[in-house]
């Protein structure tokens, strides 16, 4: 069994070997014989199509040689080939009757030579031609009859030559044509009617000419079109409904054209559109109603443009769209509200390098499925809070380079899938406000990639530090500061004034013991709150109390305090005018980034306002003033009970001198006699 096995593969082994051996007996030099029937032949010593070739040859691929002309024999007696291709071999003349004798050709590739005209009909007994490519030649003029009689051809590839204005019936009678390439020529016009004949189109690829418009009516026939390459001409206006036909259309590019609008519903009923690029276009505007319904469009490119805003409902048709890119449109100030209302399937939305410096509070706040969004090279100089609440699924958000200054803490509180955020490039203001956003960003160091650049710009003690590295303790002195009054009603006199007093202008002489004491834990208490807690303390004018120098607790409806929200913003407290007759010019105080404590107490018109600093070291000498205040007043308290025990003994023993009473005498004998 193993022997007869043995055997056959050795027989199979040498039929292949001489297979070969034939083959490789009649190929001649220079060539390539694939035993499949494939003769490739390449180099500067093939002059012609070699005279005797592989009986069962089909294919014929001649490239880099010397071959400059085909003669009228030159394919003569090669029945079996079908596919015949010479290229990179500066050919230059095809004799007219060269085809005559090969009209079984199906497919005839001429790529790259130096043809710069055909003889007359010279392809018209190719019949059975289904592809003819005639790409990177010197072609400027076709005869108008130069494809005539080719009525299987199917694939048609004329780029790269240097048309310049085809007959307007070059196409006719080609009504099995799929493919047409007439991209990167030197065409300016394109006669209406000359594609009326391709029906079966399904590529057409006019990219890379010099055409300045398109004729009304010029895709009109092409019902089975499914892609439409216009890019890189000069196009600066469309007839309106050119597209209209074109109803099978799943890929439409325009870019790098000159429009600078777009007429109204030009892209209606391509509703299996899938890839439409408009970018590189000067466009000012562009229409109420552009787009069609396209459920299947999933590549939209609007960028390069001179837009400066666009219609809210411009992608509201596109309902499929995963990827939009939207950017570089540096004239592009702000964005409808509702832009991004329909698009439950992006992944996908750049919006950078365009000019915007705001953007909606709602804008993103419908796009579920974003995973990516960028938004680098703008102007924004904030974000509106809870702009990317709803961007629950966002992978990645490329802020750099903006005008950021800070942000809220919380701003991506919600982007629990986030992997990669870039914030340099921004002039982070690393003040109070920059608090929350800094402890979000050192807890998310794996998420900032870039945070090692994410640098204050101002104030400038702090330049060049990084935001992640500034410590929470370092804000401490922001939960209050400066006070701020808004007087508002007319009878508001000249000088609204603010008394501010230092700490050693405290009136601790003119309050009782009991008093200082309960402002000074009042002063340690909260001192400790706001270094643990961050809470923000803000206090308010409150009632009259004039007689009363220190008023110790702020009524707590006024009083903010929210330690999870972890940004001390500034607190707007408003007075109770009511409440505050006497001063009814006040109506508004607003303590901002502060010290621990503030006091503040109202006299005829005048409020004062006395701070505390933060600092362990005024704390301290506050808590110790006050122990040595009640030490002193305890030790007082002791020596004059010490004294008035004395006294009294004193009154005793006089009194009973002065009354002579023996049993008194004896009395006191007594108890002198068991105190010893
Ligand atoms: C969406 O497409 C439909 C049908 O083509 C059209 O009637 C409608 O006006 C389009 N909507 C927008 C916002 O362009
Ligand atoms: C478009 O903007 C560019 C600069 O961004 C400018 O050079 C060009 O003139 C503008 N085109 C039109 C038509 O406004
Ligand atoms: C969004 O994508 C899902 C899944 O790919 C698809 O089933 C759905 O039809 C798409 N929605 C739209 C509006 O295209
Ligand atoms: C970008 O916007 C700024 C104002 O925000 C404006 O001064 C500037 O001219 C705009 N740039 C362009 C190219 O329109
Ligand atoms: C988030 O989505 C919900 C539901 O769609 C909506 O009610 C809410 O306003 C959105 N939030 C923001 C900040 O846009
Ligand atoms: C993070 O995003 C930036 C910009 O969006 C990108 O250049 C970078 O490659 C991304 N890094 C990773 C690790 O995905």
């Amino acid at each position: 069994m193993e022997s007869y096995f043995r055997g056959s593969l050795w027989m199979i082994f040498i039929l292949v070997s001489l297979a070969r051996l034939t083959c490789n007996m009649f190929c001649p030099s220079g060539c390539f014989c694939d035993p499949t029937g494939a003769v490739m032949c390449v180099g500067d010593t093939i002059t012609d199509i070699p005279e005797h070739l592989p009986v069962h040859t089909y294919q014929l691929l001649i490239k880099r040689t010397k071959m400059n002309v085909i003669n009228e024999q030159s394919l003569a007696n090669k029945d079996l080939v079908l596919r015949f291709s010479l290229t990179y071999s500066h050919l230059h003349t095809i004799h007219p009757r060269a085809f005559h004798v090969a009209r079984q050709l199906k497919s005839i590739q001429l790529s790259s030579n130096d043809l710069s005209t055909l003889p007359a009909r010279v392809f018209s007994p190719l019949v059975a031609l289904e592809q003819l490519f005639l790409d990177g030649n010197q072609l400027e003029i076709l005869a108008p009859d130069m494809f005539e009689g080719l009525v299987s051809l199917q694939a048609l590839d004329l780029s790269s030559n240097k048309l310049t204005s085809p007959a307007s019936d070059l196409f006719d009678g080609l009504t099995s044509l799929d493919f047409l390439n007439l991209g990167r020529n030197s065409i300016k016009k394109l006669p209406p009617t000359i594609f009326h004949s391709l029906t079966k189109l399904r590529q057409l690829i006019i990219y890379y000419n010099e055409l300045e418009e398109l004729e009304v009516g010029i895709f009109d026939k092409l019902v089975n079109l499914m892609e439409l390459r216009i890019e890189h001409n000069q196009i600066s206006s469309l007839p309106s409904q050119v597209f209209w036909s074109l109803r099978n259309l799943k890929t439409l590019t325009l870019s790098n054209n000159q429009f600078l609008v777009v007429p109204d519903r030009t892209f209606y009923f391509m509703p299996k559109l899938r890839k439409l690029t408009l970018y590189n276009n000067p466009l000012l505007s562009l229409p109420d109603e552009m787009m069609g319904y396209m459920p299947e469009l999933t590549e939209f490119y609007l960028f390069g443009t001179n837009l400066t805003t666009v219609p809210g409902n411009v992608f509201a048709n596109m309902s499929g769209l995963q990827t939009l890119n939207f950017h570089l449109n540096d004239h592009l100030k702000e964005l409808p509200q509702d832009l991004f209302c329909c698009l439950p399937n992006l992944t996908k939305l750049s919006l950078k390098s365009n000019n915007l410096s705001r953007l909606h509070p709602e804008l993103l706040s419908k796009l579920p499925t974003l995973n990516t969004l960028v938004l680098n090279n703008n102007k924004l100089e904030n974000l509106p809070e809870n702009i990317f609440q709803n961007l629950t699924g966002v992978l990645s958000i490329d802020l750099k380079n903006n005008q950021l200054q800070t942000l809220p803490g919380d701003t991506f509180s919600s982007n629990t899938a986030l992997k990669n955020l870039s914030l340099n490039g921004n002039p982070w203001n690393c003040d109070c406000d920059i608090r929350g956003i800094a402890r979000w960003i050192k807890h998310n160091e794996q998420v900032v990639l870039d945070s090692e650049d994410v640098m204050c710009h101002s104030p400038v003690y702090q330049l060049l530090r990084t935001v992640s590295s500034l410590r929470d303790d370092e804000f401490n002195f922001c939960d209050a500061t400066t006070v701020h009054f808004a007087a508002t009603t007319d009878t508001t006199p000249p000088s609204n004034r603010v008394t501010t007093q230092e700490q050693t202008s405290l009136p601790l002489s003119t309050t009782t013991s009991s008093t200082t004491q309960q402002t000074t834990q009042q002063v340690s208490t909260t001192a400790l709150l706001s270094q643990t807690t961050q809470q923000i303390l803000t206090t308010a004018v409150l009632p009259q109390t004039a007689q009363q120098a220190i008023t110790t607790t702020p009524p707590p409806q006024l009083t903010t305090s929210d330690a999870s929200s972890s940004l001390p913003t500034a607190a707007d407290v408003q007075s109770n005018e009511a409440q505050h007759k006497s001063s009814s010019f006040l109506e508004l105080l607003v303590i901002e980034e502060g010290p621990d404590f503030v006091h503040h107490n109202s006299y005829n018109v005048w409020v004062y306002v006395w701070f505390l600093p933060s600092d362990a070291i005024s704390v301290g000498f506050l808590m110790f003033s006050h122990i040595l205040l009640v030490a002193t007043g305890l030790m007082l308290i002791l020596a004059t009970m010490y004294v008035m025990k004395r006294l009294n003994e004193t009154i005793d023993a006089l009194q009973c001198e002065q009354d002579c009473n023996v049993e008194c005498v004896i009395e006191a004998r007594v108890r002198d006699d068991k105190t010893f």
